[in-house]
């Protein structure tokens, strides 16, 4: 058998493209519209240069943080992602992954497994919950997941149903019936790998998203029926934040944070974290790179919660850019979703000893022997590069006083 390693994250990338279907590989890429956002989101990172030093470097590589309370053996955590038929085992190899190489999970409410199987398989999990029906069914879910073990909550709140992607938005199925076959039929023929690793498992696809009932085991909503409910559901304000995270007794993140504003009302609302994130371009296309507002975001609000960021990172040095800039960790999506396709469990335990070994690399050439010690001193930081998304006029009336 070829050898299943891969070197980097752009190789995991090419072979999940050889191995998934069309619609699900583009399920994965895909950004809204012209994806300005999704292609800034890693372009940004490559406006970043270092500054590294010649000698008197240290070869030591202390990785190691604790992010929400929980330790972590590198700034590095999975990023929930709602997405189904990648692979078979699913969540369950990611969280196993992140479990084997001591980094927690985040979980997404469309998942395809339970937030039990997760749970069981890395104790570190945090359950993604996004504004769903009533107050009433949210708490039933966080309770569900409170039960099962979920050891915090992220929040998810950027989303605004924009949709239209001028290369084409990939088919998904309500279910995998025969018209979905039929229809998938001539993709599935050319990637019979991936076919063959759901026929292993004597199961097709499973487009139902079980952690949208309270109840395990309780029948699920397909992804599509929950998006319909999402979509009718009201928008929530800054008073639904706070009420939302006082339910929660334990870390709680607030996840799509772009403006200073925002995550100054997010420290109001009580919230443990932030993530400056875009949704990986999949929200409002148009939206800068996250790593271009986080510097903004990291200088109001970093003293007082934890800040994150997530949106582009496929390599160690760009999580060393990331920490360099202010964030405490960085969360990746599509790194480890292409990691799942090309090789299940060990493809995503490979994209995080790349993403560990690169962060490695990147300390020792900047002579910082631990994470903690990144500065912006290490960056070449071109003009223009950062982004102040709002707040523009409180800060300057700070400035002044
Ligand atoms: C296919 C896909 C599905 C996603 N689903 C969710 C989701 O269900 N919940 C959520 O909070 N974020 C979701 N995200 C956003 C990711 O959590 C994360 O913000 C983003 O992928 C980071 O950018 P990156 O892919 O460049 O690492 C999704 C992203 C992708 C690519």
């Amino acid at each position: 058998m070829a050898n299943a390693w891969f070197e980097t994250v752009a190789e995991a990338q090419r072979r999940a493209k050889r191995r998934l279907p069309k619609g699900v590989y583009g399920a994965l890429v895909a950004g809204s519209e012209r994806g300005l956002t999704v292609e800034d989101n890693t372009a940004a990172f490559g406006e970043l240069g270092f500054a590294p030093h010649t000698a008197g470097l240290a070869n030591e590589r202390h990785t190691g943080v604790t992010v929400m309370g929980r330790p972590m053996s590198m700034p590095v955590m999975i990023s929930p992602t709602g997405v189904q038929a990648v692979h078979p085992d699913g969540e369950v190899a990611v969280a196993r992954a992140a479990a084997a190489r001591g980094v927690s999970m985040g979980l997404s409410s469309f998942a395809s497994k339970s937030i039990e199987e997760v749970v069981a398989a890395n104790p570190q999990t945090f359950f993604q919950v996004y504004w769903v029906g009533t107050r009433e069914e949210m708490l039933a879910r966080m309770e569900r997941a409170r039960r099962a073990g979920a050891v915090g909550i992220i929040a998810t709140l950027d989303w605004s149903f924009a949709y239209g992607r001028d290369w084409g938005s990939p088919f998904i199925p309500e279910r995998i019936d025969l018209e979905a076959v039929r229809r998938y039929a001539p993709q599935v023929a050319l990637r019979p790998r991936w076919l063959w690793d759901f026929a292993k498992t004597r199961q097709l696809p499973d487009l139902t998203v079980p952690n949208m009932v309270a109840t395990p085991g309780e029948p699920a909503p397909t992804f599509f029926g929950a998006y319909g409910m999402w979509m009718n559901s009201p928008m929530p304000t800054w008073e639904d934040v706070a009420w939302l995270r006082a339910q929660w007794d334990g870390p709680f993140m607030l996840k799509g944070v772009m403006r200073v504003d925002d995550a100054r009302r997010a420290v109001d609302a009580g919230v443990t974290a932030i993530s400056v994130s875009n949704h990986g371009g999949n929200n409002l296309d148009g939206t800068p790179a996250s790593i271009r507002a986080l510097p903004a975001v990291a200088e109001a609000v970093g003293d007082q919660i934890e800040v994150l960021l997530d949106g582009g990172i496929r390599r160690g040095s760009d999580v060393a850019k990331a920490l360099a800039l202010g964030a405490k960790a960085v969360m990746i999506g599509r790194a480890y979703l292409w990691g799942l396709a090309a090789n299940g469990q060990a493809g995503v335990e490979n994209v995080l000893d790349l993403l560990r070994d690169g962060l490695g690399s990147a300390m020792v050439g900047l002579g910082r022997p631990s994470v903690g010690e990144l500065s912006r001193d290490d960056l070449v930081v071109p003009p223009g590069f950062e982004q102040r998304l709002g707040g523009t006029t409180v800060a300057r009336a700070s400035e002044e006083s």
